[in-house]
Formats: structure tokens, C-alpha cells, sequence
């Protein structure tokens, strides 16, 4: 890992109660660099007794917490954001080394990560309750909106700042404290950033972060607990589900940003130099390893081969090595089992008759590369078109009509986002109505924005992170009547 300016950011404990703490069991949990796949170090690895301590402190620190106003928590908020941009050398030089992205994308996840500290700093001071007109001349109804308690955050490995950011920052805007458990692949950068939220003046209790490798058992804890209200997960699909039903019991609220497998639609009026750029920007973000990345291409015919000559010769322009390295612009996969699932998934579309334009074979560069892959000739039989590739794969396919765009766009059961290029002002609009999903990218390849509200339908999960929508998944509505006036 590149050296940094304050080694106290990288933390090999984890933080429970404003303290940090070896786990009880004393058991540890090395920590891998996905690039060199060398140990970074080992950390203090959390069991069940570890997760309970940081429920109960989570609880405590909710007596006070959520009795403080909105501009104190907004202040705290508002350094932490501050902390983070000081350190951002230091942040990314720890996130490309455990998640493998090259530093230039690793302070870009910084900046977006912080951007949800300042955003939800400022939308605590507007969490507007209502008046309400009564239907009796001696009522007055009102509503306010209260923080719904303990929440518990599971957060992945692709973005390991930023999912944690965008969770924290409106849970504790709305007076909420946090339990994060971090992916155990990229643990490092969630603890770096407990320790700026204590410098910033974060009160003991209000956010721990529990580190570990069993994460079921830990995961099974969080969810159990009835002091838990709720549960915020980013990750795949059959988790979410898994959790979902484990959240039935004690009948938590719950929000997920599951997985998706984007449709990047071109029809043969758009500008295509300006498709092939945001096709890349979309398709190889992170190595590929987004849950918004476009998964399947769908060009028209008549810009089929225009479009797809153009892209191959962009991605060929990537630079595939370790992220720490001047110049890389696509890092190594997370480990080499997603290596063994992404060429999986290339043989199978390869044996169904795919052709292989660019790359589409496992890179000499080490175990956890896999170059940028172009495959054309795709059905709709194949697993990249039906299942999320979480690689630097892009199938391509072509369409006829308007309508046949539509039928394959929508033939998933994940909606996440969407990707249309078009410059018919009408085919926007029809078409970015029927497009089953929560996201869509117009002429425009990244979509993602503290501003905006990020989410899914159908598979892709529930809830809203981000812009003004993001503070409700953390609020109760209460309902005040008052008589007798
Ligand atoms: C994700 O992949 O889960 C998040 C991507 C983003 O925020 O853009």
C-alpha cells in the first residue's frame, strides 16, 4: 500500500462504543490487496458478544442522540465531511489497496462519498412535519417525523466509502445512531472513516463498526435484535432476500439496493461518439463491479456496427494493472472468484455462439484480472443477457424496432437503472416512462448523485438513498390530534 501521510487511518480494531477494541475472542482477519494479492494486514474480527456491545451502546446513545438538534448533528456531519476531504490522499491510497479501483476512481468514490455527509448536514435542518386541515373546528392534526431508532447498515465491498456515507450520513441527519457492518473483503476504509467521525465529535455509541469474518452469524444477530429497527443493505439480490426474511420476525423496516443488470439502449439517432463514451463510463466504472453498470447493450441495427467498432476501440485504450500505478485505468476484480464466475459466464455466451470482439480470456497479469471484453452475437438464452455480470463484459445485441428495444430492456426481474441514447424528445419520454426501473441515464452515462434519489424497482430492491427522499427511509411518521380547542 502507498504510504500515507497519517498512519493512525489505518485502523486493525474495531470501534464499538466511541472505543477501539480488539473482539472478545481475540480472533483476526487478514486483509488482502486484490492487485498484488498480498496481505495488507489482519484485523480484529467481531462475533456475536462484539455485535451485541455495539447494539446495546447503539441504544443508549440513542436516548441522547436523537434529542439533539438538527444543526448540532449537522455540524458534527459537516467536520466529518471536512476530515474526509483533508484526508482524501490517505482514504484512497487505503481503498484502492483493499478494493483494487486505481486512485484517480478511489478519490472520486471520496469526493462522492463526503458529498452525502454535507447533503444530509443540511437536509437534517428540513425535516418538515404537517399541518394538517381538520374536518372538526375543535382539532388541530399535525404530523412529525422522528428518527425510526437503532439502524444497522451491511454494506459491499464495490464502493466501501461511499455506501457507507450514503447510509450513516442520513441516519444520523435524522437523529438515528448506526451499527455498519463493512464487507470483510474492504473493512479498512469504513474504520478509517469511524475514526474521522470520532475526531470530527461524534458521541460514543452513535455509530460502531463491527468487522468480522463469519458475516452470517453476525449479519443473523443484527437482524434478530429487536432493538434494531432497521436494516439498510446494499448487495446482491439472494442476500437481500435472505435478510428481508430475517427482518420479518421482529418486523423491521428495511431498504435495499440490490442488484441490477442495466439495459444501455442506443437507437439510430443518437450521437454515437457520445454512446461509446458514456458506454465506457458506465460499463468499466470500478472494473465493471457496479450495481448500475450497464450489464446488456442493445443497439439498433443500423448503428450496430458503427457503435460497436467505435466501443471496441475505446476499451482497448483501458489500462488493466494495480490501481496504485500511474496511468491504470481498470483494476483487478475483487478476488479470484469473481474472476472464475465473469469467465464463467463469458464461456457460456461463447458456447451459445457469442463472439468474442474484445478480450474474453482470464489476463496473464495475475489471478484477479480480467481484461475488457466485448462479446457480440448475444441471445437472449445466454446468462450475460439475463444475469448481472459484475465484470468488464459487455454483451451486445441488436434490435429492429422500438418496441422489440423495450421488450428486451424490460425481460429482467432486476430494475436498477437504465441507459438511453436517443435524440428524439418524444422517444425520451415514452420510453423512459416504460422502462421498468428507478434510474434512468439520458444521453448520459453516470447517473449517481447525492442530489438524486438512487434505487430500484421490482428485484432490485426498495427505498431511496440520496436527495431529498433519502432522510425518510430513517423517519417515522407520527400523527398528533389534538382536541378540545
Ligand atoms: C452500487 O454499485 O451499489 C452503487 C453505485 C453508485 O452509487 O453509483
Amino acid at each position: 500500500m502507498l504510504p500515507l501521510n497519517d498512519p493512525q487511518l489505518l485502523k486493525q480494531q474495531i470501534f464499538v462504543n466511541g472505543q477501539w477494541r480488539d473482539a472478545d475472542s481475540k480472533d483476526t482477519l487478514a486483509i488482502d490487496n486484490p492487485a498484488t494479492a498480498s496481505k495488507i494486514c489482519d484485523i480484529a474480527s467481531a462475533g456475536l458478544s462484539d455485535t451485541q456491545l455495539a447494539i446495546t451502546s447503539a441504544h443508549q446513545a440513542l436516548q441522547s442522540w436523537r434529542n439533539t438538534t438538527a444543526s448540532y448533528r449537522a455540524e458534527i456531519l459537516k467536520r466529518w465531511h471536512d476530515l474526509i476531504l483533508e484526508n482524501i490522499n490517505d482514504l484512497a491510497a487505503i481503498l484502492s489497496a483493499e478494493q483494487g479501483k486505481p486512485l484517480a476512481e478511489a478519490k472520486g468514490e471520496i469526493r462522492y462519498g463526503a458529498s452525502y455527509l454535507e447533503w444530509f448536514a443540511e437536509e437534517a435542518k428540513r425535516l418538515y412535519g404537517d399541518v394538517i386541515p381538520s374536518k372538526q373546528g375543535s382539532q388541530r392534526l399535525l404530523t412529525i417525523k422522528q428518527p425510526i431508532g437503532v439502524v444497522a447498515a451491511i454494506t459491499p465491498w464495490n464502493f466501501p466509502n461511499a455506501m457507507i456515507t450514503r447510509k450513516v450520513a442520513p441516519a444520523l441527519a435524522a437523529g438515528c445512531t448506526m451499527i455498519v457492518k463493512p464487507a470483510e473483503a474492504t473493512p479498512l476504509s469504513a474504520l478509517a472513516l469511524a475514526e474521522l467521525a470520532q475526531r470530527a465529535g461524534l458521541p460514543n455509541g452513535v455509530l460502531s463498526v463491527i468487522v468480522g469474518s463469519d458475516a452470517i452469524a453476525i449479519g443473523k444477530a443484527l437482524t434478530d435484535s429487536p432493538t434494531v429497527t432497521k436494516l439498510s443493505f446494499t448487495g446482491s439480490t439472494k442476500v437481500g432476500k435472505l435478510l428481508i426474511k430475517q427482518c420479518a420476525d421482529t418486523v423491521k423496516k428495511v431498504s435495499m439496493e440490490l442488484g441490477g443488470n442495466a439495459p444501455f439502449i442506443v437507437f439510430d439517432d443518437a450521437d454515437i461518439d457520445q454512446a461509446v463514451q458514456g458506454a465506457i463510463a458506465s460499463k468499466f466504472r470500478n472494473a465493471g463491479q457496479t450495481c448500475v453498470c450497464a450489464n446488456r447493450f442493445l443497439i439498433h441495427q443500423d448503428v450496430y456496427q458503427e457503435f460497436t467498432d467505435k466501443f471496441v476501440a475505446a476499451a482497448q485504450k483501458l489500462i488493466l494493472g494495480n490501481g496504485a500505478d500511474t496511468g491504470v485505468t481498470l483494476g483487478p476484480l475483487i478476488n479470484a472468484d469473481a474472476v472464475k464466475d465473469v469467465h464463467t459466464m463469458v464461456c457460456d455466451a461463447a458456447k451459445k455462439g457469442a463472439s468474442r470482439r474484445l478480450g474474453g480470456q482470464p489476463s496473464s497479469l495475475g489471478t484477479n484480472f480480467y481484461p475488457p471484453t466485448i462479446l457480440t452475437n448475444i441471445s437472449a438464452n445466454m446468462r450475460v443477457f439475463n444475469e448481472e455480470i459484475f465484470g468488464p463484459v459487455a454483451p451486445i445485441i441488436a434490435f429492429e424496432t422500438e418496441q422489440q428495444a423495450l421488450q428486451l430492456a424490460n425481460a429482467t426481474q432486476a430494475g436498477l437503472a437504465a441507459y438511453l441514447y436517443t435524440q428524439n424528445y418524444a422517444r425520451i419520454w415514452r420510453f423512459s416512462e416504460d422502462l421498468e426501473c428507478g434510474m434512468v441515464g439520458i444521453n448520459e452515462g453516470i447517473i449517481s448523485s447525492e442530489v438524486a434519489p438512487f434505487g430500484g424497482v421490482k428485484q432490485s430492491g426498495n427505498g431511496r438513498e440520496g436527495s431529498k427522499y433519502g432522510l425518510d427511509d430513517y423517519t417515522e411518521i407520527k400523527y398528533l390530534c389534538m382536541g378540545g380547542i
